[in-house]
């Protein structure tokens, strides 16, 4: 038996395979802990099956000796430190697979909401201003037979990709493994009607889309971000649906997140935001939870995760 934490409640059944080993408690906050209070819950811990909210940095980990497994419930793992966590001896697990088509059907719904100012106008209904039907009135962007630009094509990139030729539209790739019709960020964002953002935040992508990138884009282009929300530079991005640089975004991820409802970006032109709702299905939050003890369970009985990040 291991004392493992969890660091939020998951009202998910995969949790009692978790207690019947092992010795858990839960975070049961409907807030994320602090990292001085995840430092205070984790102390002896030899599991934590973590959130994306959770910092698993080097400060963290030199504060739990006994730790030997962190099993991420997201596919993302930007919160972790995990080249310390693998110089640590230190298995990191994520939730790749399962939440692909789920996290892809919500960039879609963005792209289409977004072109077809779905927010805006079902909010003029209820303030009592649908007042006729007008022969320019909500004009958006067509998606059929448009250019879609996936940027960092993973398993949700192509899951978009997928989505998109469903609707017709001409797909660009970008990315730095070459091949299947994969062209230059600078190409795809000249040529692309949508950008759709799937890459990991790295160094390398962090700030990704900034100023240069979107005056790069078509003035009649949307940009959807379901990656992270680092990937775009939040000022840049203000600026640029302002100044009409582009035409619109839907973002499920923001820098920061949460974003305040004061934040200056949400008084941009054409944006919707939703928070973080990516995976969010009954199905796919219940898959990622089995997924995320499977991977504890494993590296406790001393066995490899069977889903592993390195
Ligand atoms: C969500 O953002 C995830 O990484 O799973
Ligand atoms: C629209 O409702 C139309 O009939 O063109």
């Amino acid at each position: 038996m291991a004392r493992c934490i969890v660091t939020r409640k998951l009202p998910f059944d995969a949790l009692e395979r978790l207690r019947a080993e092992h010795e858990v408690e839960v975070w049961r906050g409907a807030m994320p802990p602090s990292p001085a209070e995840l430092r205070g819950l984790a102390a002896g811990a030899e599991g934590i099956l973590s959130m994306l909210t959770d910092a698993i940095d080097r400060g963290l980990i030199d504060a739990c000796p006994e730790l030997r497994a962190v099993a991420n419930f997201a596919v993302g793992t930007d919160n972790i430190d995990v080249a310390y966590a693998t110089e640590r001896g230190i298995a990191v697990g994520n939730t790749p697979g399962v939440l692909t088509e789920t996290t892809a059907d919500l960039a879609f719904a963005l792209l289409l909401a977004v072109s077809r100012r779905i927010v805006e106008s079902a909010g003029s209904v209820r303030q009592g201003e649908w007042w006729t039907w007008e022969p320019a009135g909500w004009l958006g962007h067509d998606v059929h037979d448009a250019t879609l630009g996936i940027v960092g094509p993973g398993l949700i990139g192509e899951a978009v990709a997928r989505r998109g030729e469903g609707f017709g539209m001409r797909i660009l790739r970008s990315g730095r493994e070459p091949g299947s019709g994969r062209v230059s960020l600078e190409e795809l964002l000249a040529e692309s009607d949508f950008v759709s953002l799937h890459c990991p935040l790295t160094p390398e992508t962090r700030g990704l889309i900034g100023e240069a990138a979107l005056m790069q884009m078509k003035q009649s282009a949307i940009l959807i971000n379901t990656a992270r929300g680092e990937v775009v530079d939040s000022e840049a991005l203000r600026k640029g649906l302002e100044l009409g640089w582009i035409a619109g975004a839907g973002l499920d991820v923001t820098d920061p997140e949460p974003l305040p409802g004061y934040h200056p970006l949400l008084g941009a032109p054409n944006l919707t935001v939703v928070p973080h709702i990516g995976s969010a299905s009954h199905a796919t939050r219940g898959r990622m939870a089995a997924m995320a003890v499977d991977n504890l369970l494993a590296a406790l009985a001393g066995a490899p995760m069977p889903s592993p990040v390195r």
